[in-house]
């Protein structure tokens, strides 16, 4: 179960020697490798199946180390630092010196955040550099939220897995650009749009994922299988039933409203009514239904409030249009 201070000792071998470590956060599990490292981050990419312009979240032990990673940290984005590190918040700030671009898919910024988790703690203390980290799935795919998700995906490709259990908060971090005069989100994740705004004392931009462009971001994202469409809440059960008579295998996310519906359909998943729950079962039920073999996901979007805004943001990119391969 999870990780021992052994474990966790050999896993920093495994980083300084140019391995590759699955590591528990508080978000998912990330694909750790020694982020001074070029030839072990170009492994990630090729063990992700990732394009290596797509830059990567430097993870590290304390918001004290800041500056060993980027340089000019403007006065909002040491508050947000100190205010929600560790915490599921990455800063993109500018690169520093010791960050190879190899890292930042060649870009003069850097992600960097302190995850939250005793596991991942453990490891950056007993490793003492950064660990840069994207989430431990297939490019494109779900994101892991727990370590057998991990070995299911990547197998081989990862030298160790450190299992530290289910992932608490369960959607990515809040990605924060704070190199411009006013901070913008990238990508809401588990700190919401509005406690960054009670700590910064003003409002931020919501984002769209039609209009935001970020290196790494695609309308198709996080995606299972299955193929999902979305709907109203109300519709949910009846376009589920109509699309398993037309002869899908289709598995329903049930609105908590609807909780007590006799839904015919291949599988359901109970949608749970409070948020935090919501976004930590959100990956999983995507993984349970690939894998009662539906071909066809029903679900409709929260409310897009705390941490609804990144649930309706991971489900609008699960439905989003695939590329052709
Ligand atoms: O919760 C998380 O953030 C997880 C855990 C493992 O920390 N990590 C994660 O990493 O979600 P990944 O690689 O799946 O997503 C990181 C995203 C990239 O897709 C990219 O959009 C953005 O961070 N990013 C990284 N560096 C950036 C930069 N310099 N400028 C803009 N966006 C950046
Ligand atoms: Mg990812």
């Amino acid at each position: 179960m999870t990780a021992s201070t052994n474990d966790i000792e050999k896993a920093a071998g495994v980083l300084r020697t140019g391995g590759l470590v699955a590591l528990p956060t508080e978000t998912v599990y990330g694909l750790g490798a020694n982020a001074e490292d070029p030839a072990a981050v170009a492994r990630i990419f090729q063990v992700k199946g990732r394009p290596p312009s797509h830059p990567l979240i430097v993870h590290i032990g304390s918001a004290d180390r800041l500056d060993d990673w980027v340089q000019d940290v403007p006065p909002a984005a040491r508050l947000l630092a100190e205010h929600f590190w560790p915490g599921p918040l990455t800063l993109v700030l500018r690169r520093g010196r010791r960050v190879p671009l190899e890292a930042t898919g060649g870009l003069q910024t850097v992600a960097v955040r302190v995850p939250d988790h005793p596991v991942a703690l453990a490891l950056l203390s007993a490793f003492g550099g950064g660990i840069t980290a994207p989430s431990a799935n297939r490019f494109g795919s779900v994101s892991p939220t727990t370590a057998d998700h991990v070995r299911a995906e990547l197998g081989d490709g990862v030298d160790m897995v450190l299992d530290g259990g289910p992932c608490e908060v369960g959607v990515e971090s809040t990605i924060v650009d704070a190199t411009g005069d006013a901070p913008v989100i990238l990508r809401p994740g588990g700190v919401s749009r509005e406690d960054l705004e009670a700590v910064l004392g003003c409002s931020l931009a919501v984002p769209s994922t039609s209009r935001v462009r970020v290196p790494g971001q695609h309308p198709s994202h996080y995606a299972p299988r299955a193929r999902v469409v979305l709907v109203e809440p109300e519709k949910v059960v009846a376009e589920a039933e109509l699309a398993q008579e037309l002869g899908h295998r289709v598995g329903v996310f049930l609105p908590p409203a609807f909780a007590d519906a006799a839904v015919k359909a291949h599988a359901v998943a109970a949608v749970p009514a409070s948020m935090a729950a919501y976004a930590r079962e959100l990956y999983g039920f995507l993984r349970e239904l690939d894998q009662q073999g539906c071909d066809l996901i029903i679900a409709s979007l929260p409310t897009e409030e705390g941490l609804g805004l990144a649930i309706a943001n991971r489900l609008r990119r699960a439905a989003g249009p695939r590329p052709t391969v």
